[in-house]
This record gives C-alpha cells, sequence and structure tokens, in this order.
C-alpha cells in the first residue's frame, strides 16, 4: 500500500501498525485489540496509585512568575492541594530562587496510547492534552485523564468524521469494517453521524478536511450540527484546498498548516472574521515535509503561521505526538511542546507569545477557566524551569519540578 504520512496526523500507533500490516487482507478484530489496550492501561493505571503522593501545602519562596507577558519580581506561590492558594500557615517552603515558574503546558492535538506516553508529557510538563482520535471511546477514557494522579487532564474527541474512500475514511474502515458505517457518504447523514458520537459524550468533534473527502456542504452542516449540541469543532487541514473547506465551514478549530501553498490575505481576513483558532502542529509539519521532500513544502506551513500570526489569528501549540515505529512522521510525547515552542518562535512570535500559545490562550479559547494562569484559585499545574524562558524559549526545557493539580512529579 503507498503510505501516505498524513494518515500519521490522526493515528495512533497501534492502529496505525494495524492499518499497514492489514492492508489488503479482509480483517476485523482490532476493536478487540483497543479492548486488550484499554484493559492494561487501567491496569497500569491502578498500579500509579501507591506511586504518586496526595497534594501538599507548599509555599513556593522567591520565585519569579511567567504573568503572561513578562516575569513578575521574586514572589510566594502557595500550592495548597489541588490549587494554587494565598494561605502559608504550616506550608513547607521551597526556595525557588533564580528559578521561573510557568502555567502548566497544554499540547492540543496528541494521541498517547498508554500510561508511559502520558508520563513524558508529564514529566516535560505538559498538564493537559487533547486526544485526537478517539475510534474507541473505551480505549481513550482508559487513559484517565482526570488530572488528579500525576497525570495530565485529557480532553477526548469524536471518532475523526471523513467521507468514504478518503485516504482518513480508509483508515477508519480498515480499523474495524464495523466503523465504515460512520463514515458519512452525503449531507443525509450527518444527524445519525452526530447522534452516535453524542452516545459517548466527547469533548470535542473531529473532522477531515481532504481531497478528496467531505463535500463542502456535509463539512458545514457537521459544523452546524456539532454547534446545535454544543461541541466546539476541530477541523485537521493539512493542504491549501483542505484549508479553504476549514474557512467556510466556519470550524472553531483548524489543526494543522498547509504544506503545499501558503494561505493568502482573503483567508486570512476570513478566518479572523469567522474568530477561528490555528494549531499549526509545525513539529509535525516539519518532519512530514523533511521525509517526504518531493511531496510536501514546510517553508508554506512557516509562511502560513508568519502571516496568521501578524493578522492577529490566535495560535495554539498542539504537536501530534504519536509514537509509530516506521512511519515517517512520528512525534515523541512532551519534548515536542518544547520544540513546538521553538518552531512558533521560528515563524515570527515572540517567546512570551509562544508560551502564551502552550498556556493562556489555549485555555482561553478551550473555555478551561480553571487553569493557564497562576493565580489563587486556579488548578496548581505548575512546570518550575531554570533559566529565563521570556528571554531565551530553550529554557523550558531545562525543568526542575513539575506538578499537576498539585501532585509533584517525582523524579523530573
Ligand atoms: C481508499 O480505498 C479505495 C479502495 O481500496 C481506493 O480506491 C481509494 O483510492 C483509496 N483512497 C485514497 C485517497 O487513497
Ligand atoms: C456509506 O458508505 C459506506 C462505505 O462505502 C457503506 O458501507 C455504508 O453503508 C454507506 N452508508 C449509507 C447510509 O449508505
Ligand atoms: C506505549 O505506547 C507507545 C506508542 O504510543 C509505545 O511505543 C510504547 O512501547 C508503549 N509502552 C508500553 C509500556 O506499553
Ligand atoms: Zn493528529
Amino acid at each position: 500500500m503507498p503510505f501516505n504520512p498524513i494518515i500519521a496526523f490522526l493515528l495512533s500507533n497501534a492502529l496505525l501498525i494495524k492499518a499497514i500490516t492489514a492492508c489488503g487482507l479482509p480483517y476485523a478484530g482490532d476493536l478487540q485489540d483497543l479492548s486488550s489496550f484499554a484493559s492494561s492501561n487501567r491496569g497500569a493505571l491502578a498500579k500509579r496509585h501507591s506511586v504518586y503522593h496526595s497534594p501538599q501545602k507548599i509555599a513556593l519562596d522567591n520565585v519569579r512568575v511567567f504573568d503572561g507577558h513578562k516575569l513578575t519580581r521574586p514572589t510566594t506561590v502557595i500550592i495548597d492541594g489541588t490549587f494554587i492558594g494565598t494561605d502559608a500557615t504550616n506550608a513547607k517552603h521551597i526556595d525557588g530562587r533564580g528559578a521561573v515558574l510557568l502555567p502548566g503546558f497544554i499540547d492540543a492535538h496528541i494521541h498517547p496510547m498508554n500510561v508511559s506516553d502520558l508520563e513524558s508529557l508529564a514529566k516535560n510538563g505538559v498538564t493537559t492534552g487533547y486526544v485526537m482520535a478517539c475510534y474507541s471511546a473505551e480505549m481513550c477514557t482508559s487513559l484517565g485523564g482526570k488530572g488528579n494522579d500525576g497525570l495530565p487532564s485529557l480532553l477526548f474527541s469524536s471518532a475523526p468524521a471523513s467521507a468514504p474512500n478518503s485516504a482518513h475514511g480508509n483508515i477508519t474502515a480498515r480499523v474495524d469494517p464495523s466503523l465504515g458505517s460512520i463514515l458519512i457518504n452525503s449531507t443525509s447523514e450527518v444527524p445519525t453521524w452526530t447522534h452516535r458520537q453524542l452516545a459517548s459524550n466527547p469533548d470535542y468533534f473531529k473532522l477531515v478536511a481532504e481531497t478528496p473527502g467531505l463535500s463542502q456542504n456535509t463539512l458545514t452542516s457537521l459544523v452546524k450540527a456539532a454547534r446545535r449540541v454544543g461541541k466546539p469543532t476541530i477541523t485537521h487541514a493539512s493542504m491549501f484546498e483542505a484549508y479553504g473547506q476549514a474557512i467556510l465551514a466556519k470550524s472553531d478549530h483548524i489543526h494543522h498548516a498547509p504544506l503545499d501553498k501558503p494561505i493568502g490575505a482573503s483567508m486570512i481576513k476570513a478566518i479572523l472574521r469567522n474568530r477561528q483558532v490555528v494549531t499549526p502542529t509545525l513539529t509535525m509539519m516539519r518532519t512530514t515535509a523533511k521525509n517526504n521532500a518531493r511531496k510536501y513544502n514546510f517553508r508554506a506551513s512557516l509562511e502560513t503561521v508568519r502571516s496568521l500570526h501578524k493578522a492577529g489569528v490566535p495560535i495554539l501549540t498542539g504537536t501530534d505526538a504519536n509514537l509509530a515505529p516506521g512511519v515517517p512522521a512520528g512525534v515523541s510525547f512532551g519534548t515536542s511542546i518544547h520544540d513546538e515552542m521553538e518552531n512558533l518562535v521560528e515563524a515570527g512570535m515572540s517567546n512570551a507569545e509562544a508560551l502564551r500559545a502552550a498556556t493562556n490562550l489555549p485555555a482561553k479559547y478551550f473555555g478551561l477557566r480553571d487553569r493557564g494562569v497562576i493565580r489563587p484559585g486556579m488548578r496548581a499545574d505548575l512546570v518550575l524551569v531554570e533559566g529565563d524562558p521570556v528571554a531565551d524559549i530553550k529554557a523550558t526545557r531545562k525543568i526542575k519540578k513539575v506538578w499537576i493539580g498539585g501532585v509533584e512529579l517525582s523524579g523530573v
């Protein structure tokens, strides 16, 4: 089978390997495999309960705090249980002199399969993640994701909406033939698809714009249906033509950035008018282009982000982290959030803007009111780094400590 690296945007490891190895064979049983994955995840999570400690009361003294724009003067931040507090009585004091405290990072596009993927995210300071392709709700929810066990909070997508015979539709059908019935052949099937997805109560709907793929009418109708049932839409668009479709459909979020041709002024104006938010996943675009330079052009992605940012379109960090051995576009969990911030700086953002793209902005545009800034009452999702990331974005890699909901990670 000719392997299309774009597939990797949607698939996590096991699904992808199955899809490749099962190529051309009639086959079923992946949902069963997903179930056994799910049960081993549940087992691994249960074992973790003996590994982490409950949140404590900690006063972090003399620490400078990233306030969304700059660093404050040295101050004290109190971690009181799950949240940031105000009262240092009986707190254990930690000297944060010379270090900088940041809100936990939010990765708006990941494909974790197991607890070790989540641990890699956590120790790199990712405290919240958006899981982007839940073919099986059971598989996704087996990852936990409540943010109360020293692992990142997770939000979950629907199954990706795609058309029969499209690249993504073929994958869906191959994952399990019974999923073929959730492919969308025409606009008239949108209500049924929506209804089926709601059964697993996803946090948002994942839609796929591609050529060949869903028609403009179907994509637009999916966005409208999602809005009626109160679900945000996130549309995959990794090529110029698909970007045009995602814009016309008025999807709330657009993920990826075109790998063929940068978008122009009229499309950027439309994105602004529609108040759309872009997560370009430059780390994935760069890796994909590197592995297939004849077909893809990373400069197109970079130029697109540069123009979007200049025009004032909100840009969020997402990495498309997935570990699929042998796949040309594997992106590692956790370390890639630092790569993505550097990529955004390369696309013209300031260091402070790149930090905001990984903290306050995703919280704001996903409506997570309890995180993204360091303030009493907010979740104690915190990253303590050495050095000053506002002066040098690479300093986010020098992590000293991470807390998720007040739970301190050991052995960072
Ligand atoms: C999807 O699979 C069908 C049937 O094998 C094939 O004809 C079609 O070209 C595939 N679509 C893409 C975009 O690869
Ligand atoms: C949509 O297309 C798929 C794949 O070709 C097929 O299995 C399914 O029955 C079709 N659905 C409807 C409602 O026609
Ligand atoms: C977890 O999943 C990743 C793929 O996302 C895989 O590479 C790794 O081997 C798995 N680890 C365990 C402990 O199962
Ligand atoms: Zn993806």
